[in-house]
């Protein structure tokens, strides 16, 4: 992975400028702490690092600097760093991210100690700590680390990742590997955000419906999933508990968030019906088939029978968001989105909010340039039920879905009080 490769939906603009303080360690995974620091570069986000002693066999300060990760610190007492290094990153940096941490410094960071330039930065970091383990299984499982690693769980501002179950590279099968980067970008993210939904069990349906009329032919829409998937993962950036009822896409979503991927609109109508009663915010960004094929062929239709052409009949589907909507309680809250090729927005949103009993409605007209379907971007009309309004310009969906919740948040708020 590279910055090139993070998914449009994680490339948000809220963290320009905020910096990670990265503390690598020694360990063979080390190497892999040069993609996270490109990926967060990609974000904007500013990257400075500290080597352990160990950490700078795998790593050199010089290709940090190279990449420019500023400033690179070593010693204790190197000459090359400033007296006060030890205090700098607790100042300037928003989050102390240790990768890859072994067990050594775990061990330290649970005790306090200090020995190092990164366990002495680590101990007088007064914000967030992420630490991100890879080690040999046996390292991993010896009652000291686990120790250790309860130790630092208990802690308010640590966070530590489980680390994978794979095979290592000194051929040993086991659980001790690097998480995914992607993953590890994400608690990132995760770690750099305001925790203002958490609390809130949000359920998001994204993606399209495949209506199968025989086993290889289907009916369906450009949905790519990207505008529902950067509402889950903006979502749960900000603490919210999340399920995704996902159509069928290759969309990644983070894999701390529930994912139930269905097929067809009465496989995801029967997902979001079982689930909406432990939700408190219902949002439905799914691009659902209104139609299906009334029958469905068990075997290929063959082209020789549809010489002089042929008709498929269709029925409709049921309507997902209009039953969350009747089956809605005091307390819980539904948000539809409306794709539109007709210019009225404001008049559309509105009879769709009132005909589906929602909370909120997102409309985007998806003939509009960088609108709607597949685009990295999106535009959007909000209107909620007490007729507040706002539009927002075309910005990526990650952007789009963040503002969303901000929007939701301020608005809520000011209706309640
Ligand atoms: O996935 P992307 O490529 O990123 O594209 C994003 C998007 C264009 C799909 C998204 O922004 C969007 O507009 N989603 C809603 C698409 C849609 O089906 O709109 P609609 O106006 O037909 O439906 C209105 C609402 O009813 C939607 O919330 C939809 O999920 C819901 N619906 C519709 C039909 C149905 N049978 N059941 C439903 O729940």
């Amino acid at each position: 992975m590279n910055a090139t490769m993070i998914p449009q939906h994680l490339k948000l603009t809220q963290y320009k400028e905020r910096r990670v303080h990265l503390g690598l360690c020694g360990s063979i995974a080390a190497y892999k702490a040069i993609d996270v620091c490109r990926a967060l570069q990609g974000t904007d986000i500013k990257t400075s690092a500290v080597l352990s002693e160990a950490g700078a066999r795998f790593v050199t300060r010089l290709s940090l600097e190279a990449l420019g990760v500023d400033p690179v610190q070593t010693g204790l007492f190197s000459r090359e760093d400033p007296v006060f290094a030890h205090l700098e990153p607790g100042q300037n940096a928003s989050l102390m991210l240790i990768l890859p941490a072994t067990a050594n410094t775990m061990a330290k960071l649970a005790a306090g100690i200090s020995d190092n330039m990164l366990t002495c930065q680590a101990l007088a970091f007064p914000g967030p700590l992420l630490i991100v383990p890879a080690m040999n299984p046996n390292l991993w499982s010896a009652p000291a680390t686990q120790e250790n690693l309860a130790r630092l769980r208990n802690r308010e501002n640590v966070r530590v990742m489980q680390p994978e179950i794979g095979e290592m590279a000194c051929g040993d099968l086991g659980r001790g590997k690097l998480p995914p980067l992607l993953d590890i970008y994400a608690q990132t993210l995760k770690s750099l955000s305001q925790q203002d939904l958490s609390g809130l069990k949000i359920l998001i349906s994204l993606g399209p419906t495949r209506e199968f009329w025989d086993p290889v032919r289907f009916w369906s829409n450009p949905s790519s999933g990207r505008m529902g998937a950067a509402l889950a993962v903006t979502a749960w950036l900000r603490g919210a508990e999340v399920k995704c009822v996902c159509g069928p896409s290759d969309i990644w979503l983070p894999p701390f968030l529930e994912r139930q991927d269905v097929v067809s609109a009465r496989e995801m109508y029967e997902a979001c019906l079982d689930s909406w009663p432990e939700f408190d915010i219902g949002c439905l960004c799914a691009a659902v088939s209104d139609f299906r094929p009334k029958t469905t062929l068990a075997e290929k239709f063959k082209k020789a029978r549809c010489d002089s052409g042929f008709n498929i009949e269709f029925q409709g589907n049921p309507d997902i968001l209009k039953a969350l909507g009747r089956n809605k309680q005091k307390g819980q809250r539904l948000i539809g989105f409306a794709a539109e090729t007709e210019a009225d927005l404001p008049a559309l949103s509105k009879e769709k909010l009132e005909k589906k009993n929602l909370d909120l409605i997102c409309a985007n007209r998806i003939t509009d340039p960088g609108t709607g379907f597949t685009h990295a971007t999106n535009s959007v009309f909000l209107l909620n039920k007490q007729g507040q309004s706002s539009l927002l310009p075309v910005m990526s969906k990650a952007d789009i879905g963040w503002t969303i919740w901000d929007w939701i948040l301020k608005t809520w708020t000011s209706n309640q009080g």
